[in-house]
């Protein structure tokens, strides 16, 4: 599939790599398709290539959902390691939309300075910081997956309507005012999410959360105006994108994390996360984060790599930037994702964990060291490449 016509006419700065690495489209005379290596640029934002680091709970705030030592040092890793975008873990827009009590939240000032710390740190080591916005819903007042079961103590959950996910507790049914607050709850954060330092703001609509609950008929069998037929249960997702969207800069991209299927009889569809990326384009998302799943242990998950990648294509149908995630392990894989056009970036989150540097590494096997991000503070461990004085790679601001 060919490239949305707006990253086309970005053009690659690459093609000094390997050339079979570098996909050539037939029908586009001399125009390349983009290369994992090339840059991407959204809005305002140009990110260094196309590898994110995907949204990761780290579990390890105290109750006033501050950033601590520990995400300061895992997302500076990441971005040191060579990621163009470096997205936060799921961070609470309230604090009932925590999954745990551990979780990141922005839903006050007293969370800002250290929110500052980690894109400042993130931005001088060349990557672009991202944030995740969420809101557990009817999945919040939970454990870390280490320890299981519900948070002790615990709190009330919220959902569009009264139906429990298998396993958990009841959640109640959201009053309108309510669902009103909690755009507003998501804007607010938003704000300050751009006040300190993020320059992407990611939207969670995916996994079984709050709002992914409102799209799926599995979870929202509301009567009213949010509920119902798919206008309805999309509402919230576009409302909130909307109100996010009028908040933030101009410049800053806005990314829509969703479960492109919920992979389970009388779910969610690919075809309708196809027509809402269609809707939700001209309300200002920039690209779509397509992952899947999560709403009901009853799903039928096709593991394998690369397993979500069709659907991140069925929506770039769309003709909206998408980015893929899911067992993108390789480099191989990453690069031919791109460079076939199924998808205008990759997110990597496990392989990321084993291995910060993955992108780097991935630089070395594709035959890119052109295009290596290593500060120079690191270059001497990178010995059997060239210096960065012998070579056009970026120097990074420390
Ligand atoms: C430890 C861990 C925490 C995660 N936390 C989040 C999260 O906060 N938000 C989110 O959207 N996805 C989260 N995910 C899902 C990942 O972003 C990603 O979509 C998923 O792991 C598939 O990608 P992978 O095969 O590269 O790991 C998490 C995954 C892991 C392994």
């Amino acid at each position: 599939m060919r490239p949305p016509p707006a990253l086309l006419r970005q053009g690659g700065a690459s093609s000094g790599g390997r050339a079979g690495l570098t996909g050539i489209d037939p029908d586009a005379g001399a125009a390349p398709l983009p290369d994992l290596f090339d840059p991407l640029t959204l809005r305002g934002v140009t990110l260094r290539n196309r590898i994110g680091l995907a949204p990761m709970c780290q579990y390890c705030c105290g109750p006033d959902g501050r950033p601590t030592d520990w995400h300061l040092a895992h997302l500076l890793q990441r971005a040191l390691g060579g990621a163009a975008l470096v997205l936060t873990e799921a961070t609470a827009v309230t604090a009932e939309g925590r999954i745990t009590p551990g979780d990141l939240g922005l839903w006050e000032e007293a969370q800002v300075p250290g929110h500052a710390r980690l894109a400042s740190a993130i931005a001088a080591a060349g990557a672009v910081p991202g944030i995740q916005l969420a809101h557990a819903g009817r999945k919040a007042s939970r454990n870390p997956p280490w320890v299981h079961g519900a948070a002790e103590p615990g709190w009330e959950t919220i959902g569009p309507s009264d139906l429990a996910m298998d396993g958990m507790l009841a959640p109640r049914a959201m009053a309108e005012s309510e669902i009103a607050d909690t755009i507003t709850a998501f804007v607010a954060a938003a704000r300050r999410a751009v006040r300190v330092g993020y320059r992407v703001v990611e939207v969670h609509a995916a996994h079984g959360y709050l709002l992914h609950q409102f799209l799926s008929p599995l979870s929202n069998t509301r009567a009213d105006s949010w509920g119902g037929g798919f206008e309805g249960r999309t509402r919230l997702v576009r409302e909130t994108v909307a109100a996010v969207r009028d908040a933030v800069p101009a410049d800053v991209p806005l990314l829509l994390r969703i479960s492109h299927t919920d992979w389970a009889e009388g779910g969610w569809t690919t075809a309708e996360s196809v027509e809402l990326a269609r809707q939700v384009a001209p309300l200002g998302v920039d690209l779509v984060d397509v992952s899947s799943g999560g709403i009901t242990n009853r799903q039928q998950i096709p593991l394998g790599p690369g397993y979500q990648v069709p659907g991140a294509e069925a929506v770039r149908g769309a003709g909206i930037p998408v980015a893929a995630v899911g067992l993108i392990e390789t480099p191989e894989l990453a690069q031919s994702i791109v460079a076939e056009g199924r998808a205008d970036m990759v997110l990597l989150a496990r392989a990321m964990l084993r291995d910060p540097y993955w992108p780097t590494h991935a630089a070395e096997a594709l035959g890119r060291t052109d295009r290596l991000a290593i500060p120079p503070q690191y270059e001497r461990g990178w010995g059997n490449l060239p210096m960065r004085s012998e070579t056009a790679a970026p120097m990074p601001p420390i």
